[in-house]
């Protein structure tokens, strides 16, 4: 069959009709709010290159993870900023370190709401690297054994799932054995298994404040380039245990989306960044795009190509939009 008998617009004729044929749609379930805690009280820092994003003290992170899930996200993953760096990073694996602290204030204050850490060394670094420095790079088994001490403190502070983001190499078997032998066998781990080196991080960095201090990250984040080494990561980190696999970033990535959808059965995450959320942001405040549209498009399409949840800065308020 064929055009005249076939006309495709006879199905998009009314708004009814649309609906009635519409194959995706975005629901708050997909979402996961990221927020950036800080020490002190009362404390929000505005991150000038993400508008409406604000470092916030522990107190005003609990206001937002509870705004979060009052508007129906049932997630929010903590970047914590501490106040003293080193070069192992070892305030991430302390008991009253900045993410235990907001931990558990959140799940004292909502104990339903999922709490996601970030689990990674390049905020508590002094030299901003995604683990320990040996010889001018990063020392890939070293960092593994920090990896499991970080991530029984986060659990131990009551995190829900743990979402290493360092692209180490044995990262998630690590992760597992140390959550197995210290008694959390129950916590998921939602890995970041295709990271790409990514200039899409830029405000990302200000907001974390974990720019690198000397050279980059492509000895441990992946080439842009490629597509066929995504699934071997993939590959790699479902052998190794992990629950759930996250692409990042999601807009200029979504063919690897798909690939994972397609090639594995595990739920994929997809990671609206910093960068394509600054663009964004930066051309509707010109005027130059619906602002409203344009993020629900965005995200709307990343549900299209495959993702099954969404971490974006957006989150709360898109919830807001899709209940209201
Ligand atoms: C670091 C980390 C980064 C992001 C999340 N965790 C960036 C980086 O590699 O510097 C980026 C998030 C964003 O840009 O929104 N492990
Ligand atoms: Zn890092």
């Amino acid at each position: 069959m064929d055009f005249p008998l076939v006309r495709m617009r006879r199905l998009r004729r009314t708004e009814a009709l649309r609906r009635m044929v519409r194959e995706n749609a975005l629901s708050p379930n997909d979402l996961i709010q990221p927020l950036f805690v800080v020490p002190g009280k009362g404390v929000k820092n505005p991150v000038k290159s993400m508008p409406g994003v604000a470092q916030l003290s522990v107190d005003l992170a609990v206001a937002e993870a509870e705004a979060a899930w009052e508007a129906g996200v049932p997630a929010v993953i903590l970047f914590g900023i501490p106040d003293k760096k080193d070069d192992e990073g070892s305030s991430s694996w302390n008991h009253h370190g900045i993410v235990q602290e907001a931990t558990r204030a959140i799940k004292k204050a909502r104990p339903e709401l999922c709490v996601i850490a970030d689990v990674c060394f390049c905020e508590y670094t002094d030299h901003g690297h995604c683990g320990v420095i040996v010889d001018g790079d990063v020392d890939n088994d070293s960092t593994l054994e920090n990896l499991g001490k970080q991530v029984v403190s986060l659990a131990d502070a009551g995190a829900d799932i743990m979402a290493p983001s360092g692209m180490m190499d044995g990262m998630v078997a690590a992760i597992r054995e140390a959550l197995d032998e210290n008694d959390h066998d129950h916590i998921p781990i939602l890995s970041y298994a295709v990271k790409f080196a990514s200039a899409y991080y830029g405000p990302f960095r200000d907001a974390a404040e974990s720019a690198p201090a000397f050279g980059d990250r492509r000895t441990y984040q992946m080439d842009p380039a490629n597509a066929r080494e995504a699934i071997r990561e993939a590959q790699l980190d479902v052998s190794e245990g992990a629950d759930m696999l996250m692409v990042k970033p999601a807009l200029a990535y979504l063919d690897l989306v798909r690939d994972l959808k397609e090639e594995f059965e595990l739920p994929v995450a997809a990671y609206n960044v910093s960068g394509e959320m600054a663009m964004v942001e930066a051309a509707a405040a010109n005027g130059w795009v619906d602002r409203q549209r344009i993020i629900m498009e965005t995200l709307l399409c990343m549900k299209r190509a495959g993702a099954d949840l969404i971490l974006t800065y957006w989150a709360t308020e898109v919830a807001r939009w899709l209940t209201k």
